[in-house]
């Protein structure tokens, strides 16, 4: 089963702090979202790429998927404000896919293995996403105390890629648009309409570079990624 990935490259990466996208920060001397994009290049079931950017970006990553010959971007459209007008951009302009994945530009070390889990799974049970059980005892805290140490076995953080059978995807996307609903992730866009979302287990390797010490895990990851290739 094919699909088309949307990645959404169009925040400015504040809390990073770097003074400009934190995307075009390397890791080991390459830019994080050609990492990103070549986990995608490389995978056989991914038809097509739809990135997401900022415009006034625009020739910084067309220099850089020239200079990493990366051939499956079939369209790059302006983001908005907030990520999730970003990937709206973006959906609106994918043709042709039964399923829909959406992947951040700022998780680039999720593992072919896993997409193609997801994809099982989204293609079975129209949507799915990935996820890894909470590790850290949770409290629930209102005015500094604690009110409530939440049941841990239930819980699970989302992650991305998450994967949708397209029609679903962009009815989530046009009634969040008409109810003015912003959620954080794509799924629960979806969970909204009453479509059961599936969980697929990742892993907690697979981070997003938010912070400055994200840098130091990424370097990391890729060290021990290189020591221990997967297929
Ligand atoms: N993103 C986007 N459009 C936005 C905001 C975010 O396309 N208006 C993208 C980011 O480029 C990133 C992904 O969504 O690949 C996840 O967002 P996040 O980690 O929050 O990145 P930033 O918004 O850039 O960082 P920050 O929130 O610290 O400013
Ligand atoms: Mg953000």
């Amino acid at each position: 089963m094919q699909y088309a990935v949307i990645i959404p490259a169009a925040g400015s990466g504040k809390r990073m702090n770097a003074g400009k996208n934190k995307l075009f920060l390397t890791v080991q001397d390459v830019p994080v979202i050609i990492h990103t994009l070549q986990v995608f290049e490389t995978d056989s079931l991914c038809k097509a790429i739809y990135l997401s950017i900022n415009p006034a970006e625009r020739e910084s990553f067309e220099l850089l998927i020239k200079q990493y010959k990366i051939k499956k971007i079939k369209a790059m459209v302006a983001g908005g404000k907030e990520r999730q007008e970003s990937v709206y951009q973006a959906l609106k302009a994918v043709n042709e896919a039964d399923i829909v994945l959406v992947h951040d530009g700022a998780r680039p070390f999720i593992r072919h293995s896993t997409i193609r889990h997801l994809v099982e799974k989204a293609d079975e049970s129209k949507a799915a996403i990935v996820a890894v059980p909470v590790k850290d005892t949770v409290k629930r805290v209102e005015n500094g105390q604690i009110t409530e140490t939440v049941e841990r076995s239930s819980l699970w953080a989302a992650q991305t890629p998450q994967a949708f059978h397209m029609s679903i995807l962009k009815k989530a996307y046009e009634l969040a648009e008409r109810d003015s609903f912003f959620g954080t992730d794509d799924a629960s866009l979806v969970e909204r309409l009453g479509v059961p979302v599936a969980i697929v287990e990742g892993q907690y390797d697979n981070i997003k570079l938010t912070t400055k010490e994200d840098l130091y895990f990424a370097e990391a990851i890729l060290n021990n990624r290189l020591s221990t290739p997967e297929g």
